[in-house]
């Protein structure tokens, strides 16, 4: 399946690209100011279709966005009552009330600030006893809800994009997966130490990311830079999930100077 989203790949996106597939990259100056025009990226497609239905990440990178996103909601410029969401991952096991996982960070910095109904909200069951099941559901939802519109995607240094992990193959649904020691260790800043770090995780897959009418990386700080040039300016290749973005028709990046060190 996902031979399919290699036909026309476009490789090494150049700072201010726009091309033929409406790829672009804007590097921004500092974290704060790619958290800025994330969500006045995420705005605008609420804004175009208060109905979207929208992909999203967690982790470090998009905190700053989620915040910005709760600014233009306070000020009455946002409405989020028709919004849909599917996030992307969620450890396993890991209970929703456990500070570390990302139905907690969710809930936490971004929907219990909005106006989001709870039915529109889809989060990842990390405590499920039958995660096979979970991951069937889950794609049969995000299916139902018409695909997603907007994916908000972060990426891990080294080049995971949800926590489909790089190795020989990539999965195409929904599925439980073993964390590499590099994410790990990566993540591990939020735990007490590695041990504490969930070794797997539930995450939507490559065609689900790929399928999304639009894709919007951020990317932020010297730790991502190597994987920002190896997404972009590198070959396809399932050793840097992020590469399979160079295939998506709408594609945009923004991502700050540090993180754009290494581009071409
Ligand atoms: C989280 C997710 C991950 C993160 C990535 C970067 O939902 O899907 O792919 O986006 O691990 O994490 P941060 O932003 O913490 O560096």
């Amino acid at each position: 399946m996902l031979e399919r989203y290699l036909s026309g790949v476009r490789k090494n996106i150049q700072p201010g690209d726009k091309g033929g597939n409406d790829m672009q990259l804007i590097i921004e100056k500092n974290y704060q100011e790619m958290s800025k025009k994330a969500a006045e990226l995420v705005a605008s497609q609420i804004t175009f279709d208060p109905a979207s239905v929208l992909g999203l990440a967690t982790g470090s990178t998009p905190l700053g966005m989620y915040n910005e996103l709760v600014k233009i909601f306070n000020k009455g410029e946002i409405d989020f009552s028709e919004v849909i969401t599917f996030n992307l991952d969620e450890y396993y096991k890991i209970s929703p009330d456990n500070k570390n996982s990302y139905h907690y960070y969710m809930m936490n910095n971004f929907f219990n600030k909005i106006n989001i109904k709870g039915a529109n909200i889809n989060l990842l069951d990390g405590m499920t006893d039958k995660p096979q099941q979970e991951c069937k559901n889950y794609d049969r939802e995000i299916k139902r809800a018409g695909g997603i519109d907007l994916q908000i995607l972060g990426i891990g240094p080294n080049g995971h994009i949800g926590f489909n992990e790089p190795g020989d193959k990539l999965c195409v649904e929904t599925h439980l997966v073993d964390l590499t020691e590099e994410t790990i260790k990566a993540n591990s800043r939020f735990f007490a130490n590695c041990k504490k770090v969930p070794k797997r995780a539930i995450t939507v897959g490559m065609a689900t990311i790929l399928k999304a009418e639009k894709i919007l990386l951020l990317a932020s700080g010297k730790k991502k830079a190597r994987a920002v040039k190896k997404a972009v300016n590198g070959y396809v290749d399932t050793k840097i999930p992020a590469s399979f973005l160079q295939t998506h028709p709408h594609l945009t990046m923004v991502i700050d100077e540090e993180a754009a060190l290494l581009l071409d």
